[in-house]
């Protein structure tokens, strides 16, 4: 960990006027949540068809067995890491205004952040294929799959985005509104590598926004937006990074 950058990155962000963190799965491994790429990735063990679309709909049981597995599991009991509590008090001392994450497993929330926009959505919501009701996970008995709507008996899906799904408007209109007001944009743990996501770090660097990279080895934006890339693992170099500001 190269303690002069973080240093400089600390100077960066103690001067900012508005500060934005754009989130990857990097930032949850520490929490035992799985990549999607590189080592101990679920896209090198798993096909994702059962997170397409249109695969979904055909067969709903095939891919929710899938998906208990793979997210549902994992995350009941996933808890927050030291990188997700730094963050949540960066925002307590109004130094981060708000968290865009591509992640679903509302880690950033439960750490205490209040302005975290979920690109991707979330794990915590299930919405009716057919009356479009929407549940909290609360509601869903996952032992009896797949889950149905009480009102109209229709399939209930994650409100995950799902390969070929529209990102929610809400959060990639207000994830835009911020990359386009930060002047200091801070990525953790993403290989940028998922569009439109991928879009927001570009949109921030295109309004001036001076870039900070955290992740454990080069992403695509490294050699493209990044100013200071901290090589590190997010809660090593997060943890860090706060004393540097006095957290
Ligand atoms: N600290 C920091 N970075 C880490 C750590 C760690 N401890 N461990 C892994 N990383 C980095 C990896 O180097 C990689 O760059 O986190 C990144 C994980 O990349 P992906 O698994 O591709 O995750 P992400 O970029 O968030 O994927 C984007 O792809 O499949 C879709 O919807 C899914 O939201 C996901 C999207």
């Amino acid at each position: 960990m190269n303690i002069g950058l973080i240093e400089k990155a600390a100077e960066v962000i103690r001067n900012a006027r508005y500060l934005v963190a754009f989130t990857g799965a990097g930032i949850s491994v520490e929490s035992g949540i799985p990549p999607f790429r590189g080592e101990n990735g679920l896209w090198e063990k798993h096909h994702p068809l059962f997170m397409e679309i249109e695969h979904f709909k055909k067969k709903p049981l095939q891919s929710w067995i899938k998906i208990k597995e793979t997210f549902y599991d994992k995350l009941i009991d996933a808890e927050p890491n030291l990188a997700h509590k730094v963050l949540a008090k960066m925002e307590e001392r109004s130094f981060l205004e708000s968290i865009i994450t591509q992640n679903i497993d509302h880690l950033h929330q439960k750490a205490g952040n209040r302005y975290v926009y979920e690109l991707h959505g979330t794990y915590r919501q299930l919405v009716c294929m057919e009356c479009r009701s929407e549940y909290e996970i609360s509601f869903a008995n996952l032992n009896y799959l797949p889950p149905t709507c009480y009102v109209c008996k229709g399939i209930l899906k994650p409100d995950m985005v799902f390969f070929n799904e529209p990102l929610p408007a809400f959060a990639q209109k207000r994830a835009l509104v911020e990359a386009r007001r930060a002047d200091v944009f801070l990525i953790i743990g993403t290989t940028a590598e998922v569009l439109p996501a991928a879009e927001i770090p570009e949109e921030a660097q295109k309004n001036g926004a001076k870039i900070i990279e955290i992740n454990i080895r080069p992403s695509h934006f490294t050699h493209t937006i990044t100013d200071i890339f901290l090589e590190g693992k997010a809660t090593e170099v997060l943890m860090k990074l706060g004393e540097y500001l006095y957290l």
